[in-house]
C-alpha cells in the first residue's frame, strides 16, 4: 500500500542517499513531502547535488545550519515538529547520522509518528563524536531499521532492538554508485597522471588542534612525492584560515572548493589512493576499488578494512599519515560485496508498503 512519507534531510551525504530513495519510494507510488532542515545551505553543498542528481524540490526550506551542535538541533526539533502537524505523514523517513537526522527522529516520535531510518545500527564505539549520538538515539526511536550489512544488524540485535524492525537492505550509496558513476563529467581541474584525492572534514579532526596540525604535516609530506588534490569542506577551511594554516596547505596541495556528486565520484574513480575522515567516501573507495587511507581511529566500515581497501591511521602524525599513504595498495583478494547488491532503495520503498 503506498503511502505518506515526510522525509528529513540536511547535509550532504544525505542528498546523495534521497536521490535513490526518492526515485524508488516514487516508483513505489508511495508520496513524499521533502524537508530540507537547511544544515549544509552553500551552493555548492546543496542546491548542486538537488540539480545534478534531479532530487525533488523540498517543499519546506528551514534554514537552519550552523552554530553550536545542541542549538541547531534544537531549533531544527521544533520547525520540523510544525511541518509535521501541517502534513500529517503516516511515517518520517530519516538518513545517516547527523543532526538533522535526530532532530526528524525525535520531532516525529513526540508526536506517535512511526520513523524509518536508513543507514540503522552502524557504531563507532566512540561517543565523543556527534554522529554517533545521533545514530544510537535514532536508532533506538525508529520503528524500521534498514541496515546496509549483517555486522550492523549485529550491532542492533546486541542493543536489544526487537528483530523484525531490523531489514538489511544493503547500502544505499551502493545504489548511487551504481547508478552515477557511469560517463563523462567536466572536471574543474587537470588531472595529473597519479595523486592522491583527499577530503577532510570530522569535527574530531578540525576541532582539535593536534589532529589538524599533524593531518596538514602529513599532507605536506605526501605531497613531496604524489600530487594531491582536495576540495576543501567550509569547516576545514575556516579552521584552517583562523589556525594560519591555510596558505601552508595550498602551496603543497591543490585545494578546490567543495565539487558536486558526479565531480567527487570521477576524482575518487581516477585517483591512485583516497585520503579521508569521511564515512562516505570511504566506501565509495572501496565500489570504486581505490585503495583509501582513513585518517581516524576508528570507522564504522570496518568491512572495508577487513577486506584490505581501507586502512586506519591511528594516533595521527604527519610521518604515521605519509608512512600510511605512499604504503597503500590494492588488496590481492577478489572482491567481496558486503554492502548488499546495488538494490537497497528499492528494498526499502516495499517495506514501507
Ligand atoms: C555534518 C554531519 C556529518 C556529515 C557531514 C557531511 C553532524 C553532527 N555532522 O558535518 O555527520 O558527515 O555533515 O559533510 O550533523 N558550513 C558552511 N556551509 C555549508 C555547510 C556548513 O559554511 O554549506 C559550516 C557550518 O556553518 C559549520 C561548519 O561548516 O560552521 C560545519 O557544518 P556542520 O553542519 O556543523 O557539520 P559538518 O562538519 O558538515
Amino acid at each position: 500500500m503506498s503511502k505518506r512519507i515526510v522525509s528529513v534531510l540536511g547535509a550532504r551525504p544525505q542528498f546523495v542517499k534521497a536521490a535513490v530513495v526518492s526515485a524508488a519510494l516514487q516508483d513505489f507510488g508511495h508520496e513524499e513531502v521533502m524537508v530540507h532542515t537547511g544544515q549544509h545551505y552553500d551552493y555548492n553543498m546543496s542546491e548542486v547535488f538537488f540539480q545534478a542528481l534531479n532530487i525533488p524540490k523540498p517543499r519546506y526550506s528551514l534554514g537552519i545550519g550552523g552554530g553550536l551542535h545542541g542549538e541547531m538541533t534544537g531549533r531544527q526539533l521544533m520547525a520540523i515538529e510544525q511541518c509535521l502537524l501541517t502534513e500529517k505523514p503516516d511515517l518520517v523517513l530519516v538518513y545517516g547520522d547527523t543532526n538533522s537526522t535526530l532532530a526528524g527522529a525525535l520531532a516525529a516520535v513526540k508526536l506517535h509518528i512511526p520513523v524509518a531510518h536508513v543507514e540503522a545500527g552502524l557504531r563507532s564505539f566512540n561517543m565523543r563524536m556527534p554522529e554517533e549520538v545521533n545514530r544510537i538515539l535514532t536508532d533506538r526511536i525508529s520503528r524500521w531499521l534498514f541496515t546496509p550489512s549483517v555486522i550492523a544488524s549485529g550491532h542492533l540485535r546486541a542493543e536489544g532492538i526487537a528483530s523484525e524492525c531490523v531489514i538489511e537492505v544493503g547500502d544505499v550509496m551502493h545504489d548511487a554508485v551504481l547508478r552515477f558513476s557511469r560517463g563523462d563529467v567536466e572536471l574543474p581541474v587537470a588531472l595529473p597522471q597519479r595523486y592522491g584525492l583527499v577530503t577532510i572534514h570530522r569535527a574530531e579532526n578540525t576541532d582539535d588542534e593536534a589532529h589538524l596540525e599533524a593531518i596538514v604535516d602529513g599532507l605536506c609530506r605526501v605531497a613531496g612525492s604524489l600530487p594531491l588534490i582536495m576540495p576543501i569542506h567550509p569547516r576545514t577551511r575556516q579552521r584552517l584560515a583562523t589556525l594560519g594554516w591555510l596558505e601552508r596547505l595550498t602551496r603543497a596541495v591543490q585545494v578546490l572548493e567543495p565539487v558536486g556528486y558526479l565531480e567527487m565520484l570521477a576524482l575518487q574513480k581516477h585517483a591512485d589512493v583516497v585520503i579521508t575522515d569521511s564515512g562516505g567516501i570511504q566506501k565509495e573507495a572501496f565500489f570504486l576499488q581505490v585503495p583509501c587511507i582513513t585518517l581516524r581511529e576508528e570507522t564504522e566500515w570496518v568491512e572495508t578494512v577487513d577486506l584490505g581497501w581501507n586502512r586506519l591511521v591511528p594516533g595521527l602524525s604527519g610521518p604515521s599519515i605519509e608512512a600510511a599513504v605512499l604504503g597503500a595498495g590494492r588488496p590481492e583478494t577478489a572482491q567481496a560485496q558486503p554492502y548488499g547488491d546495488g538494490r537497497a532503495s528499492a528494498r526499502i520503498a516495499a517495506a514501507l508498503g
